[in-house]
């Protein structure tokens, strides 16, 4: 038998509305979605509506002091119940007035005694699954899926480590970035470094050693580690004795839309894409610092990235984006190195894998 390399997947997987729709069907609606941060929701009552695989959610603090999550969809006659963000101590649907307690059971509506054999008992909204993690709220709208602690086997314990005041940190910048491509394509130039040398020069030349960059499965998490340049290099002061991971940097790509990443000094910054349609992704940009105070080590470090990797990040997959749509692109080789490192798409080849299957379902 002969080998036969690894493709890239064909171009219909980054371009056609169809494939789209099915990802938001499948794909999108059973993995864990990141649907904002704890800090939104301190007080009971406190709420914000996001978008996730399509479907209008809620996230809301609810009177125990749990964290709830459900379809923002009055379960009278279908109206939107809730819009932005704000606190309330009844969830009151603005078609006919129904309201709901903050747990999701009905409370009452006008009018409704008049029915025989109603049970406002019975009439709940209807929950999505949802987690903190460490402050971030992530939410699955697969009620069976595994706990994300199972989706991604130590993360929880490595980013405690590496970001000790983790449980303090507000976001402090938070900066959107349209991205003309398929979130796909965003996700994999992420996902690989073979084209760090090439083109993000400070990235590769005054944060990280790339020679020693190296991407590696854990779960359905994606660990990038490395070894940093010579840390007097950097344009900020550290303390390197202040904790363990103090000099280092890493980062959690949590399948499918999600990172964590990990600047030395233990500065806590996020990658987060909102998938808009086939040919459309917002990146999100969020910076964080404790209790959300003004730091101008942050607010440096945000705008370099802006205008370094991410603006040279832009430029690449927008151009792959158009590639794609050429009718003279066939699907290439992956560069796979089996000892890994930064000059290989192995990283890409378990995407690929997990674009395919989770849980043993397919998507497509
Ligand atoms: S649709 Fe909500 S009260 Fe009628
Ligand atoms: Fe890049």
């Amino acid at each position: 038998m002969t080998d036969t390399p690894l493709l890239s997947l064909d171009a219909s997987y980054y371009t056609d509305e169809k494939i789209f729709k099915a990802e938001q069907q499948g794909l999108l609606a059973r993995t864990w979605q990141f649907a904002g941060h704890a800090s939104q929701l301190e007080q009971t009552g406190d709420y914000f509506t996001v978008e996730i695989a399509g479907e209008s959610l809620f996230c809301i603090r609810d009177d125990n002091h749990e964290l709830k999550c459900f379809y923002n969809v009055c379960q009278h006659r279908a109206h939107r119940l809730l819009e932005g963000s704000g606190n309330t101590r009844l969830i009151t649907c603005p078609y006919h007035a129904w309201n709901y307690h903050l747990s999701g059971k009905l409370r009452a509506g006008p009018n409704i005694k008049v029915v025989p054999g109603f049970d406002v008992n019975k009439i709940c909204l209807s929950s999505v699954r949802v987690e903190d993690f460490h402050g971030f709220v992530f939410v699955n709208l697969d009620m069976e899926a595994k706990p994300m602690d199972d989706w991604f086997p130590e993360v929880r314990n490595q980013l405690k480590s590496y970001v000790p005041h983790i449980n303090k940190l507000k976001p402090v910048r938070w900066i959107e970035v349209p991205e003309v491509c398929n979130w796909k394509v965003s996700v994999e130039n992420y996902s690989e470094c073979y084209h760090c040398k090439l083109n993000h020069r400070t990235f590769a030349t005054g944060v990280v050693k790339p020679e020693t960059y190296d991407i590696q499965p854990q779960g359905y998490c994606l660990r990038h580690t490395t070894e940093c340049q010579n840390l007097d290099k950097m344009t900020y002061p550290i303390d390197l004795a202040s904790n363990e991971h103090a000099g280092d940097y890493s980062s959690w790509f949590l399948w499918p839309l999600f990172s964590f990443q990990v600047y030395p000094g233990n500065i806590l910054n996020t990658y987060h894409w909102r998938a808009l349609d086939a040919n459309n992704v917002l990146l999100w940009r969020g910076w964080y610092s404790e209790n959300g105070q003004a730091n101008e080590v942050i607010d440096t470090l945000a705008t370099q990235d802006m205008d370094t990797t991410v603006a040279e990040d832009i430029g690449l997959v927008e151009a792959v984006q158009q590639g794609l749509k050429s009718r003279g692109y066939r699907p290439g080789p992956l560069v796979i190195d089996p000892a890994g490192g930064v000059d290989s798409e192995h990283s890409i080849a378990t995407l690929q894998q997990w674009m395919r299957h989770t849980d043993g379902q397919y998507f497509y």
